[in-house]
């Protein structure tokens, strides 16, 4: 028998218990010991539950219990999970977590600190909560080198577009359907703003490139500007709008790396995956695109990744050596300037003015988009490939030619 530690109590926490409870004689198969949840951190008290004896709200009670040799770290935020983690991993007991916000943050320093303690630190949950992604990229894949990942990273706002999308909701009405349903915050900053997708994809990079990116040098585009007309242009393009993360190596051994709402082809594999799945795409230079689909949030979707890590966890008997990446002192992030695509516009433009041939004298050829919206001074267009610099220097010059871009998105292929 193996015993296990819970730090916090929360949705992901109580699911974590009810996996092992429930799944108990499969785990002991597969782990070739049982799992025994000997302490949940929480400073609540749960007295009502069978297993109210478990409760402690004193960490050290974890940490000085020997007999503990994984502990799933299930609280969320950097402090104080980063104390608390820092603190088992030095006391060698291994460390599994679904806390994107922690690993995107100090990722690179807790696996030096378990390879140190000869322990493990693990966090399958961390991106796309029950969806396997990070075992695959470094196990099953681990013979390629990762040309492009890129993917639906946020279960929220994929909620909210494909409300927009397919029930003609505008954005804040979709926003509160997704908050009466539990899935977005009563504070949703972290989904709608992107920050949440930008954790997970620096995660991806970093494992994918070996060197830690951080969340504060990625450019970061949420959904929030996105509006129904944004929308049924890009139905009539042949196009749905995502909230896409992704994460390319650059020749100059930089990486291209950006969290923004993107018009993806409907053919396009990302582009069905609607509500709150969330969808990674992964090329690799042998296997080519792979695509990983599933549940990206969620009690028990995220408890299964969690639970699979402690079995790992419990079965490894030295610190894995390809779930690693080094930390980063200078910015290796390319300038968002230099990054190239097509761009989807939406212009607004004075009664007086010629505007499609103002915006082709600006812009070149561009592709017009026709739909039955009735708006006389609105046109969208498609441009050719242009560099981020490129496009905002021509957006200024039709400014001062009396057009306005209200509404820019990024056309990317996949
Ligand atoms: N808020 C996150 C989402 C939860 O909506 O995807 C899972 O990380």
């Amino acid at each position: 028998m193996i015993n296990v530690a819970v730090l916090g109590h929360g949705v992901v926490g109580s699911g974590v218990v009810e996996v092992i409870e429930t799944n108990a004689k499969d785990i002991a198969k597969r782990c070739g010991k049982t799992l025994n949840v000997k302490h949940i951190l929480d400073i609540r008290e749960f007295n009502d539950l069978p297993y109210a004896n478990k409760f402690t709200k004193d960490f050290n009670v974890i940490l000085n219990d020997e007999s503990v040799k994984v502990v799933a770290e299930v609280m969320g935020g950097v402090n104080p999970a980063y104390d608390f983690v820092k603190a088992c991993l030095e006391a060698k007991k291994s460390v599994v977590t679904s806390n994107k916000e922690l690993v995107a943050a100090k990722g690179a320093e807790l696996l030096k600190i378990a390879n140190e303690n000869n322990v493990n630190f693990f966090f399958e949950a961390s991106v796309g909560g029950g969806i396997p992604i990070i075992r695959p990229m470094h196990q099953c894949l681990a013979a390629n080198k990762i040309d492009e990942v890129a993917g639906i990273l946020n279960g929220t706002t994929n909620f909210i577009l494909t409300k927009m999308i397919h029930e003609q909701m505008d954005f804040a009405e979709a926003l509160k359907l997704a908050q009466d349903l539990g899935y977005a915050e009563r504070n949703p900053e972290a989904d709608v703003e992107g920050h949440d997708a930008c954790r997970k994809i620096c995660i991806l990079a970093s494992l994918a490139y070996g060197r830690h990116v951080y969340p504060q040098n990625v450019y970061t585009e949420g959904i929030t500007k996105i509006t129904l007309n944004d929308v049924e242009y890009a139905d009539h393009y042949n196009h749905v709008i995502k909230l896409i993360g992704r994460a390319k190596l650059l020749d100059n051994g930089k990486l291209m790396i950006m969290v923004s709402p993107a018009l993806i082809k409907k053919s396009s594999q990302l582009a069905s995956i609607d509500d709150v799945f969330n969808g990674v795409l992964v090329k690799g230079n042998a296997v080519g695109d792979v695509v990983f689909y599933g549940k990206g949030a969620g009690k028990l979707p995220t408890a299964s990744a969690v639970v699979a890590d402690i079995i790992d966890a419990v079965k490894a008997d030295a610190t894995s050596v390809s779930l690693v990446w080094e930390d980063s002192s200078e910015n290796i992030v390319e300038s968002k300037d230099n990054y190239s695509c097509r761009f989807y516009a939406r212009a607004v433009f004075g009664f007086d003015c010629a505007s499609l041939s103002a915006i082709k004298s600006v812009f070149g050829d561009v592709e017009a988009i026709n739909t039955d919206i009735e708006n006389q001074n609105e046109i969208a267009f498609v441009t050719n490939n242009m560099t981020e610099a490129e496009f905002e220097q021509k957006v200024s010059v039709l400014f001062e030619n009396g057009v306005k871009v209200v509404s820019k998105i990024r056309v990317l292929e996949y």
